[in-house]
């Protein structure tokens, strides 16, 4: 016979139904902590298929519009947008334009999504340059920090007139946010808050968004981006845009830097907010195309996961559809 006093912990109980777990669960996450990456491309018509990341688009400016209201339709956030211009160059000239196509998705955006949505604008130049580094080069051909920053100064502007709501800083750049939120005050744009990248890490997993926005990179970014290795550098990062400004940090990728956001989320003053980025999406897109995982729950998980971590708010090409699931609208209840 067992002994009916042993054990006398049962952590099981409470994992005995649905009911119960529902109940006894510690994270969850609503759609409104969920923000969608869009890349629009310039040029009408169709969107267009991302080879490497099955199921996500480059969207045309008519296709963008339907997008929004469908991001708005699901409850999310906000939406993060990602330029594809049709010519690049040395400066990433097309950055800065008002009628480059960055700064008209986001005019179009910001009207369409009304008070639904925040608005979120990448800032780096690498969707814009001819050799696809997030700065300008030196005559020597490596990433000129202050040069940059001048370009940064004059991108902020023109996608703060364009009527981006935050901008997100992901160029690596020493001084971005300072030169940045400074370039917003003396403009009398105080209202324009910034998302800082600030532990963005150089990493393997960016590969398909560089099929995403077209970029032949030289290269590699590792001058400017963080050593996978560096849990205490990217807290110095994250406390460094604290002290400049930032309204918002970011941890980049995901999954593979979980302890970084946890230890971002213990420390920050301001929200902190983590990006599952392209090759975390197309990972787990490609090991379910294969009937490896059951994708709904390896979606769902991973970002149940960055929320227990300290997320805030994550930004993932899933989030119409998690947010979806989350509000009952999906294919199928998260916790069956
Ligand atoms: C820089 C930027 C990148 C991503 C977001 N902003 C590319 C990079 O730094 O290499 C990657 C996002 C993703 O992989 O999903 N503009």
């Amino acid at each position: 016979m067992t002994d009916p006093s042993f054990p006398s912990v049962r952590p099981r109980r409470l994992r005995a139904t649905p009911a119960w777990r529902r109940l006894a669960r510690e994270t969850r996450v609503h759609p409104e902590q969920l923000v969608l990456p869009v890349f629009v491309r310039e040029g009408a018509g169709e969107p267009l298929p991302i080879a490497s990341m099955p199921g996500v688009v480059q969207h045309s400016i008519d296709s963008l519009r339907r997008e929004i209201v469908r991001a708005a339709e699901a409850g999310l956030g906000g939406v993060m947008l990602f330029g594809v211009p049709e010519h690049k160059d040395a400066e990433g000239s097309g950055a800065t334009d008002p009628d480059g196509i960055l700064n008209v998705a986001t005019r179009l955006a910001v009207e369409e999504a009304g008070d639904a949505l925040v608005v979120q604008t990448d800032l780096c130049l690498d969707e814009f340059t001819d050799h696809g580094h997030c700065g300008v080069l030196d005559a020597h051909g490596a990433v000129d920090n202050d040069a940059t920053l001048d370009r940064y100064r004059d991108m902020a502007l023109a996608q703060a007139e364009a009527g981006s709501q935050l901008l997100g800083l992901s160029g690596m750049m020493d001084g971005q946010v300072d030169v940045v939120r400074s370039a917003l005050d003396d403009a009398g744009r105080t209202d324009v808050a910034i998302l800082a990248y600030a532990a963005k890490y150089a990493s393997a997993f960016y590969g398909p968004f560089r099929d995403a926005v077209q970029s032949s990179l030289q290269g590699d970014r590792r001058t400017y981006q963080l050593d996978a290795a560096n849990r205490r550098e990217g807290a110095r990062e994250v406390a460094l845009d604290l002290a400049e400004g930032a309204d918002i940090v970011m941890v980049k990728p995901a999954m593979s830097y979980l302890d970084v956001l946890a230890d971002a989320a213990a420390t920050s003053p301001v929200p902190v907010w983590a990006y599952q980025v392209s090759g975390e999406y197309s990972m787990i897109e490609a090991a379910a195309a294969h009937g490896w995982i059951d994708r709904e729950r390896a979606v769902d998980e991973s970002i149940t996961g960055i929320v227990r971590a300290g997320a805030d708010a994550v930004l993932t090409y899933w989030a119409v559809e998690a947010a979806e699931r989350l509000s009952g609208r999906g294919a199928r209840r998260r916790d069956a």
